[in-house]
């Protein structure tokens, strides 16, 4: 959208400017600025004046609240920063009843506000006060068809492509919860229509003080004016004995009455991360609605791959859909690989072949990191320099202190991975009327012992 003709000499001219200095590549360079005068998406930069993180960790194990057959639930944290902590067991379906039925006024209050918080969006972007965070063509249907009815439109794109035990573990939500399904389908479909603009590293070898370990980030940047925060909830999935084809033990870091999976760790000491690309460049291609929604395809990943090489293998098989950057980490290989997704497009990239290259985005051994975005000089230039600045002594410690305070991401959730000593350490934004600062990154962090999440016994009711 060209605004006025002084607005693209404007551009043009700081463009050439910047496009012959160091700072940026040329098709880079081009493609940002352009793009934010163009399209008055906010240009955020972390703090110069950030603070470390200095929040006592709080590493005090789950506190029982209570069972029902097939579920149950704890909190962990103290004071405004508790989670809970939900075990289930059994089928799909009997997951989800029993998610449904224990946690039922927590998953209809999250459901219905997050419905109402989507929809004001949504309405603010179709009157084009909020360029960027949802996808245009859904905008399109969205204004030609009525909200309901695009969504309705993207289940049809993507049901072909999901499994189906997805469908039946919402199926048994809805029943137990008493939600109406149909909503909950349509609000397992926002992360495929949004742009989330979050932040990842994956670190090994030199790059750690411990020989053969893995360190992973996963910093989540989205939605955080909405209710989400409101209900942080770890969801640990156990095995169904009377089905063996259904993988082994996983944690889902998500929220009450959310199914897919955009953060989380599995019993194969495997995590993932995820970032929504905004400021792509040529080698995505075009993005597409019909397939997989990533949120489904990451749970996979936690559910059923047993290594790295089987998740790379289910990315480049799968029917992708939209533009991301991925992460898995993998404690048994000694390493985690960044994937870049679209489309036609699936791309493993180490610490020798990362890219995009630019001078913002340095090469650090045993380290693949990307900052809010495919293409963010501010922000991955910040995260950069403090990953060299801990480099040989990343940690989960100098992650917290001083890697995702001082760069300002992870405003809704965080979860750092410590793959090896199989710990993952969380932190959620302010809940509603809670004290202390608003974002995940200035928040005290939770530790949790996966070996003992995954150690849980089933309730004998
Ligand atoms: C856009 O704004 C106008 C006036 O504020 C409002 O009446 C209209 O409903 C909005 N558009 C949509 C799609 O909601
Ligand atoms: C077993 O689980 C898999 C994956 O969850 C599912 O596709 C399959 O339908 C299940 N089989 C039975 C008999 O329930
Ligand atoms: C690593 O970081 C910790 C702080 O978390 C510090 O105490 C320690 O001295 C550092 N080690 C090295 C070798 O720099």
């Amino acid at each position: 959208m060209l605004r006025t003709p002084i607005l693209v000499s404007l551009c043009m001219a700081i463009a050439f400017v910047c496009c012959y200095s160091k700072f940026l590549q040329p098709y880079t360079c081009w493609f940002y600025i352009c793009n934010n005068i163009f399209t008055s998406r906010p240009v955020y930069q972390p703090d110069p004046h950030a603070k470390s993180n200095l929040n006592p960790l709080q590493t005090d194990p789950p506190t029982f609240v209570k069972q029902i057959k097939n579920a149950k639930l704890y909190t962990v944290g103290k004071g405004d920063d508790v989670i809970n902590v939900l075990h289930l067991w059994g089928t799909p379906y009997e997951k989800g009843y029993a998610h449904g039925t224990i946690l039922k006024d927590e998953a209809s209050a999250m459901m219905d506000e997050a419905w109402n918080y989507f929809e004001q969006e949504i309405i603010d972007a179709v009157n084009k006060t909020i360029p960027g965070f949802f996808q245009p063509w859904f905008l399109k249907d969205v204004a030609n068809l009525g909200l309901e009815a695009a969504l309705e439109l993207e289940i049809a794109a993507t049901k072909p492509f999901t499994p189906s035990y997805f469908y039946e573990e919402m199926k048994g939500l809805s029943d137990g919860a008493r939600i109406d399904v149909k909503k909950l389908e349509r609000i397992h479909m926002f992360g495929e229509l949004t742009k989330g603009s979050c932040s990842m590293y994956g670190a090994w070898g030199d790059a750690l003080p411990f020989p053969g370990a893995v360190m992973q980030l996963r910093a989540l940047d989205w939605a955080s004016g909405g209710p989400l925060q409101n209900y942080p909830q770890i969801t640990v999935y156990h095995i169904d004995e009377t089905n063996s084809t259904n993988g082994h033990a996983f944690a889902n870091v998500g929220w009450s009455g959310w199914i897919g999976s955009i953060t989380g760790m599995s019993s194969k000491q495997m995590a993932i991360s995820e970032i929504g690309v905004y400021f792509s460049d040529d080698s995505f291609g075009e993005e597409s609605r019909f397939g997989i929604p990533f949120t489904f395809i990451l749970r996979d990943i936690l559910q059923f791959d047993n290594t790295l090489d089987d998740a790379l293998n289910r990315i480049a098989n799968a029917r992708r859909t939209c533009d991301l950057i991925l992460g898995v980490g993998d404690a048994k290989l000694e390493t985690f690989r960044g994937i870049e997704y679209s489309s036609g497009v699936a791309d493993f990239f180490d610490d020798m072949n990362i890219r995009p290259e630019a001078a913002w985005h340095p090469k650090i051994r045993h380290v693949v990191y990307w900052g809010m975005d495919w293409i963010d000089p501010d922000y991955s230039s910040v995260l950069g320099r403090q990953l060299q600045k801990y480099h040989g002594n990343i940690t989960a410690e100098n992650t917290i202190r001083d890697v995702v305070s001082i760069v300002q991401t992870g405003d809704l959730h965080i979860a750092v991975y410590d793959l090896t000593r199989n710990y993952m350490f969380v932190a959620n934004a302010r809940k509603k009327g809670a004290s202390g600062p608003v974002m995940a990154y200035d928040r005290p962090f939770i530790r949790l012992s996966m070996a003992a999440l995954f150690k849980e016994a089933k309730p004998q009711i």
